[in-house]
């Protein structure tokens, strides 16, 4: 065989095994290769358990058993079932966040959920404390829609303008651990999706208030900026503009920048953006009195039509609260409606799509990960654990303790 037909090569800055079984692709595909840029990698660096071993339940219960106090295991609400069933604490990002900051004494804590999570979780713990995340590839497609460098590059655009002194950044927790430090830097706040209107209520008042001239940077995610912006603040449409990373200057001009009371990043969930008006509409006409409820990181347009808008946990909470017989269309991730469905059975909920709609990175955590992971701990082995650079974690602590910080917040440990 010729030299450099085989092994491995670098294409792009991956690492890509070039043997004829693999053949350089253009795109990473799950289970090949790794990016060498990011700490998220595709390979699982262990040997995993078959999916179909018949004794990963009772694997996974003896190695936490094993471990006791020393672990704490922590899932978000849209892990799957099977991964549930082991968790500690189930909440959203925030709540568990701060579950992980009040464990002192575990020196594992298993996140299940995404990466940015851990690194938030990772922040907020003690030094001695390591997060560990049972599949690196668990990411967030909308967190990786906002890069530091482009980040940066909006920010000079901001000082062009002349408009940088008047704009406080806000940033929702499904960022990287480096937007947080930017948002901590320029004297911003990280949010969550059950106290968004609170933290800018915050950021305007430090220029001024809702009524005055200052501005708001929110970052990554469009839709729960215009949202909160536009329902609950009371700013308009016009209000708003979109910062496209990818067209220079962000696609706007300084007099748009200056115009503007809310510079939205151009992000997204991809799981949240695929609800539809349609589906509202057809939910509507299908299913007599029925009440529409979804996420804020949903499209303007549906949230407008829908009964009830409400972040993962006030989802859980209003469902539960509702009066037997209540029928139900859910527009969040589908684990947790279908949970909710089980969980509530007097209850009649559907999920608002059609189509499947599951994170397809939430559920890269599976039970073979997970029970590769605590096997690994009682073996004293620590896989995947997640450690922000420290000036990074210095920043990005600076802004969630302004989150914590903030008045009327809605979790409390
Ligand atoms: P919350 O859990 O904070 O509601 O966020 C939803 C989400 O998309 C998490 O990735
Ligand atoms: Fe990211 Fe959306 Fe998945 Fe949450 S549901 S982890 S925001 S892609």
């Amino acid at each position: 065989m010729p030299a450099g037909a085989s092994g491995r090569h670098t294409l792009c800055g991956v690492s890509i095994d070039t043997s004829p079984r693999n053949a350089p692709l253009p795109l990473l595909v799950l289970g090949q290769g790794r990016d060498l840029h990011s700490e998220r990698g595709v390979e699982c660096p262990g040997d995993l358990p078959a999916p179909s071993d018949p004794d990963l339940v009772a694997r996974a219960r003896a190695a936490k058993e094993a471990l006791g106090d020393r672990v704490f295991v922590l899932g978000h609400h849209y892990q799957r079932d099977e991964v549930i069933e082991f968790a500690d604490v189930t909440g959203d990002s925030f709540k568990l966040a701060q579950q992980a900051a009040a464990r002192p004494q575990a020196p594992w804590i298993v996140f299940c959920g995404v990466h940015f999570m851990a690194e938030s979780a990772d922040i907020l713990t003690h030094d001695d404390q390591t997060v560990v995340l049972p599949d690196l590839a668990a990411g967030c497609s909308m967190a990786d829609m906002a890069t530091s460098a482009q980040v940066d590059d909006c920010w000079d655009d901001l000082v062009e303008a002349g408009v940088d002194g008047l704009t406080i950044p806000v940033s929702y927790m499904n960022s990287s651990a480096a937007i947080k430090a930017f948002t901590g830097r320029h004297g911003g706040t990280i949010c969550t999706s059950s106290n968004a209107a609170t933290a800018l209520e915050w950021a305007f008042g430090r220029t001024g208030g809702v009524g005055g001239s200052g501005k708001v940077l929110f970052l990554p995610d469009q839709h729960l900026g215009r949202n909160t912006a536009v329902r609950e603040l009371g700013l308009s449409l016009d209000d708003c503009v979109v910062y496209d990373p990818h067209r220079p200057g962000g696609g706007l001009t300084p007099e748009q920048l200056r115009a503007a009371r809310m510079i939205l990043w151009r992000g997204h969930c991809s799981v949240h953006g695929r609800f539809t008006v349609d589906a509202v509409q057809t939910a509507r006409r299908e299913i007599p009195g029925v009440k529409v409820i979804v996420h804020p990181e949903c499209r303007y347009e549906v949230c407008e039509l829908a009964d009830e808008i409400g972040s993962t946990e006030q989802i859980i909470a209003k469902v539960g609260a509702a009066p037997a017989g209540t029928s139900w269309v859910v527009g969040t991730e589908l684990n947790l409606v279908k949970r909710l469905a089980s969980k509530f059975p007097e209850q009649s909920i559907a999920f608002l799509e059609k189509n499947v709609c599951y994170c397809s990175t939430m559920n890269r955590i599976d039970l073979p990960h997970l029970v590769w992971t605590l096997e690994s701990l009682v073996e004293g082995q620590v896989v995947n654990p997640i450690r922000v650079d420290p000036e990074v974690a210095h920043w990005a602590k600076v802004a969630l303790d302004q989150m914590l910080a903030l008045p009327g917040r809605t979790h409390k440990v």
